[in-house]
């Protein structure tokens, strides 16, 4: 079962929420999370809303604490809404029972970190397999598609090396194309140039672009850096948990 397979029967268990237009990737409508109660409650994200298109990658910045990553985690099913609506290429977030959402974390979202979030005693080419052995992809097909994602991100020659003997930006690699492993629709990346320098920070940026635009996906992309920014489609600005204009 490939994992186009997987998205499709994951897909069945959605209840189907069309898009308001063929290319719409991600529709977020009126979503709120607020963590604690009473005086202690912190509105991490307020009544956001947007879209976002195939082929788009949409930058996400604000200063630290304004809500980026407790948005990314109710897009990408890994945190609950209080309110609001989550759709992602037509499958509803916001009312997703928990094996739906295993199956969209494992089949319609790819993630990237900042930490890359390896496993240290896999090798880069068993990294990058393990959302295909999660999916039941057989081996040799499994080996195969891992050459050509390894190959995609510049790491070729790379692929018995295991992250400790790789630099920053190559296990940075490594965790793109373990994201891409299973062609999601949607690429989420949390600061993922954070634990880079600027130039580093740079390529990866310029891989994920290359990636959104080559493969028609779409990227939400959480950064503090100016320069990443300006490689993006367009950005949004959140402050206080809100979408604010520039
Ligand atoms: N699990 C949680 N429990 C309580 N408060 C939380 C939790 N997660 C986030 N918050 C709070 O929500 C607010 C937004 O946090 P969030 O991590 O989304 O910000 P951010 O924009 O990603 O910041 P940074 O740039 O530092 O990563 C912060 O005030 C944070 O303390
Ligand atoms: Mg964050």
């Amino acid at each position: 079962m490939s994992g186009r397979d997987t998205m499709v029967t994951g897909a069945a268990g959605f209840g189907g929420v069309p898009a308001t237009h063929p290319d719409e990737v991600v529709r977020v409508s009126g979503v709120s999370r607020t963590f604690g109660r009473g005086e202690h409650a912190v509105h991490a994200v307020r009544d956001v809303s947007f879209t976002a298109d195939r082929g788009e990658l949409v930058a996400i910045r604000g200063r630290s604490g304004a809500g980026k990553t407790t948005l990314l985690n109710l897009i990408g099913g890994l945190d609950r809404a209080d309110s609001g609506q989550v759709v992602v290429a037509g499958h509803e977030v916001t009312s997703a029972g928990e094996a739906e959402l295993l199956r969209l974390r494992r089949g319609t979202v790819g993630f990237v970190f900042q930490t890359f979030g390896l496993v240290p005693i896999l090798s880069a080419a068993e990294n990058v397999g393990v959302p295909l052995r999660l999916a039941q992809v057989p081996a040799a097909e499994r080996e195969q598609r891992v050459a050509v994602l390894l190959e995609l991100v510049g790491l070729g020659g790379h692929a018995a090396q295991r992250p400790y003997e790789l630099s920053g930006g190559q296990q940075q690699r490594v965790a793109v194309a373990r994201a891409l492993a299973n062609e999601p629709d949607l690429l989420i990346a949390d600061e993922p140039t954070g634990q880079l320098d600027s130039e580093t920070g740079r390529s990866i940026m310029d891989l994920l672009r290359a990636v959104v635009h080559a493969r028609g996906m779409t990227a939400l992309v959480a950064t503090h850096d100016p320069a990443l920014i300006d490689l993006a489609d367009r950005a949004l600005v959140l402050r206080d948990g809100r979408l604010v204009d520039g």
